[in-house]
């Protein structure tokens, strides 16, 4: 048998207090039911405070032990537990760890017992200790708390493998090859001597290379390095076409660890820009906090995996920052299967503490590097705390440790001032006076972390003019960007975010992002859109609310226009006021300036009609933008992202609300309350009633462990009332299969 990972989430208790009894079955008190990802607090999507999270609390479940597994080394493994855990078994504490964003494993062979049942329980502090990175001083983002991320056990032959960092090498000079360093781990007494094999497969399974050498395998730890030469015809990585290979190692038939790979060649050079695979690209991004409304940090899979499809497919994004702390491992896969660049960098804010914390932080910063080295789309090491004072010690024990681990990337360190120390291969720094000095004349490898953000929050629904503006800085900052020459820019930021009293709008939400905190766009959102060719996706979006009150004297021209398209021609009530022109002049560094319309007829106390927009790619129509001019809801659109989601008790989907005109523009000033039945296995987070900020906002269903439909009914005063269905089902063949060997009773 080669190794096993059983996931673990489910079939978890959970209390929200402390009761160190929990931890043996002396405890009998009520409990709740839960599976993980899992917040220890549900909060509303605003107006709370970090006090709701920060306890202590406990889960628990049980852990059978087949007899199958005797003489298997069984290591149990945590993707992420905020902030930090104590892990028992059966009352006895084997194990700490300090630190809420990296996994960390603990080997419970000793304590168990093949054909026994034992009692696995874990006590969280998701209180903000100072003695744990990011804490000790201000922090601009929330933890929640809890199990949020996956957990499963780890069934390994007494000689496994522990880590595989795989190295393309020489991948532009037509002779491309790979070097794997495998760090295997034999827990016996005896050397032992085994095949080792290196296999690379293409995404239909055919192998393209093999090597295969006997190694000696002494007792402990041991690290070998194997080649996979002449690599002539394999595809490269690259944004647009991300090709994906599967590296499989073998131990004898041992052990067998698969690793998704990608081959390019990323670097940051000293002309000031950057370069993938031999080609300059220029950086567009944004930076992204794993914040959700209601559920904290404790997002599944699939709402991991939808938010790098929207930087990348929505906002037309080349890459994201995960700002401030390493994020889910799904966020990262998916950045790998669709060609999003991913800047990772060490937790914290501002905050540098004291020796031990110091410690612990680069502790962390190794399982991070060790974690994550592996993904084509990660390009840059973050190794400075964001926004940290200079301190030449510790970043320089920072980046010496993810050399080592690491040759292959270079390190960026995000400060916010100029002529820091640099220790970093780049210069990575958040310019939010927006002066976007050429500074890289002085540190030539340079990238600008952040922008905007706090110097305009925005929501989505402020007055139409602030809304524009909003949306018009970001362009300003791309185009001055593309003026510059450097290698690129990552805004503040995707989405708004949780955030605590000192920073944000007095509720608790950063409204910094260019999409609400539902992921619902606000004006900016289509401006980033519309700066993609229109071979990916054809935007043509009027920025205005086509009112006629709402911006300042009664304005209603300008409007703006986001679009890719070649022209825009307006119409008002059918009728054609005329092209709208491409603000070139006052962007001429953006591939698609916005389009502006000046002077449309009617004003001040005259009656105005519908807005259309026709948008051409040569000749031909090939988008229409219709606005209503009454701003009267007249529709409730309700969707579901997904048809069909696992029944675990975990997964969820969203469930988006918006309150539109004739055309499906959602109205910036309908604010609901929206009233939500559910019917069927399922369970609906957020708040109910929903009143929609903005005409838009969201709840999320999620599954619970019993297959079947979920019908949820939503109603808003006025409007025809809307329904939307979800299957939920079980997940597929592997869980069947590790069930019927009697495995998954665990
Ligand atoms: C930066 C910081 C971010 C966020 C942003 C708001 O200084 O790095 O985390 O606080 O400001 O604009």
């Amino acid at each position: 048998m080669s190794r096993l990972h059983l996931p673990l989430n489910t079939h978890w208790e959970f209390i929200p207090e402390d009761h160190p009894e929990f931890a043996t079955r002396q405890y009998t008190g009520p409990s709740t039911e839960v599976s993980v990802p899992h917040t220890v607090k549900e909060v509303p999507h605003h107006n709370f405070t970090e006090a709701e999270y920060s306890l202590i609390s406990w889960y628990r479940r049980d852990l059978s032990i087949p007899e199958a597994f005797s003489g298997k080394r069984l290591i149990l493994h945590f993707d992420g537990v905020m902030l930090a855990a104590e892990v028992f078994l059966d009352g006895v504490k084997l194990a700490e760890h300090r630190g809420g964003f990296t996994p960390f494993q603990v080997d419970l062979t000793d304590h168990v017992v093949p054909g026994k049942t034992h009692l696995l329980a874990v006590r969280v502090d998701s209180r903000e200790r100072t003695d744990i990175p990011p804490f000790g001083n201000l922090v601009d983002y929330m933890t929640f708390g809890g199990i949020y991320r996956e957990v499963h056990l780890k069934v390994l032959d007494p000689l496994h493998i522990e880590n595989v960092f795989f190295k393309g090498q020489d991948v532009l000079s037509g002779l491309p090859s790979a070097e794997i360093e495998v760090t295997a781990l034999n827990t016996g007494i005896i050397p032992e001597e085994v095949a080792l094999t290196v296999e690379l497969q293409d995404h239909t399974g055919q192998t393209v290379s093999v090597v295969q050498e006997v190694r000696t395998f002494e007792a402990g730890p041991s690290v070998h390095t194997l080649r996979l030469l002449d690599l002539t015809g394999i595809e490269l990585w690259d944004i647009e076409n991300p090709v994906l290979y599967t590296l499989k190692v073998h131990l004898g038939t041992r052990d067998r660890l698969d690793t998704r790979v990608g081959f390019r060649e990323s670097e940051f050079r000293t002309d000031g820009f950057y370069y993938l695979n031999g080609r300059k690209v220029t950086l567009r991004g944004m930076n992204r906090h794993q914040t959700y409304p209601y559920i904290g940090a404790a997002a599944p899979e699939r709402l991991q995996k939808k938010d790098a499809d929207l930087i990348k497919f929505d906002l037309g994004c080349n890459m994201v920052r995960t700002s401030h702390y390493p994020q889910s491992p799904h966020f990262l896969d998916r950045c790998d299967e669709i060609g999003l660049l991913v800047f990772t960098e060490m937790q914290g804010w501002q905050h540098i503490g004291d020796q031990d914390w110091q410690d612990l932080s680069v502790d962390l910063l190794h399982d991070l590097v060790v974690r994550d080295r592996n993904h084509p789309s990660i390009v840059l090491w973050g190794a400075r705390v964001n926004e940290s004072p200079d301190h030449t010690d510790f970043y320089t024990r920072t980046n010496r440790l993810v050399h080592d681990l690491d040759p292959t990337r270079q390190t960026g360190g995000v400060r916010c001032f100029f002529g820091s120390e640099l220790l970093e291969d780049v210069y990575t720094m958040n310019d939010f006076a927006a002066t976007l000095t050429p500074y890289h004349d002085r540190a030539p490898r340079y990238l600008v972390t952040e922008y905007s953000g706090h110097m305009f929050p925005t929501k989505s629904f402020d007055q139409e003019e602030r809304v524009v503006a909003h949306a018009l800085k970001h362009a300003g900052i791309l185009n001055q960007i593309g003026a510059l020459g450097i290698a690129g820019g990552i805004a503040w930021c995707a989405f708004d975010y949780n955030t605590h009293a000192t920073f944000g709008s007095g509720d608790r939400i950063c409204y910094h992002g260019v999409m609400d905190i539902f992921r619902q766009p606000k004006f900016a959102a289509h401006l980033y859109a519309s700066q993609q060719s229109p071979e990916h996706k054809k935007v043509l979006f009027a920025a205005t609310y086509w009112t006629r009150g709402d911006v300042n004297e009664g304005l209603i021209s300008p409007v703006w226009i986001f679009s890719n398209l070649d022209r825009v021609e307006v119409y008002v009530s059918g009728k054609l006021e005329g092209e709208a022109v491409r603000a070139t002049d006052e962007y001429p560094h953006l591939e698609y300036p916005p389009f502006k319309m000046q002077n449309i007829s009617g004003g001040w106390g005259e009656n105005f009609g519908a807005l259309e927009l026709r948008g051409y790619l040569g000749s031909e129509v090939v988008a229409t933008h219709h606005l209503a001019a009454d701003g009267i809801p007249q529709k409730l659109v309700f969707e579901a992202d997904d048809p069909v989601i696992h029944a675990d008790g975990a997964d969820l989907t969203r469930l988006s609300l918006r309150i539109t005109d004739e055309y499906g523009n959602t109205l910036p000033f309908a604010w609901g309350p929206v009233l939500l039945d559910i019917d069927g296995p399922g369970v609906l987070v957020g708040e109910h009633p929903l009143v929609l900020p903005g005409g838009q906002g969201a709840v999320y269903l999620r599954s619970t462990r019993i297959p079947g439909t979920v019908t949820v009914t939503a109603r808003a005063q006025g409007l025809p009332a809307q329904t939307v269905q979800v299957r939920t089902q079980e997940r597929a063949a592997e869980g069947r299969k590790l069930k019927a060997e009697g495995l998954l009773s665990l």
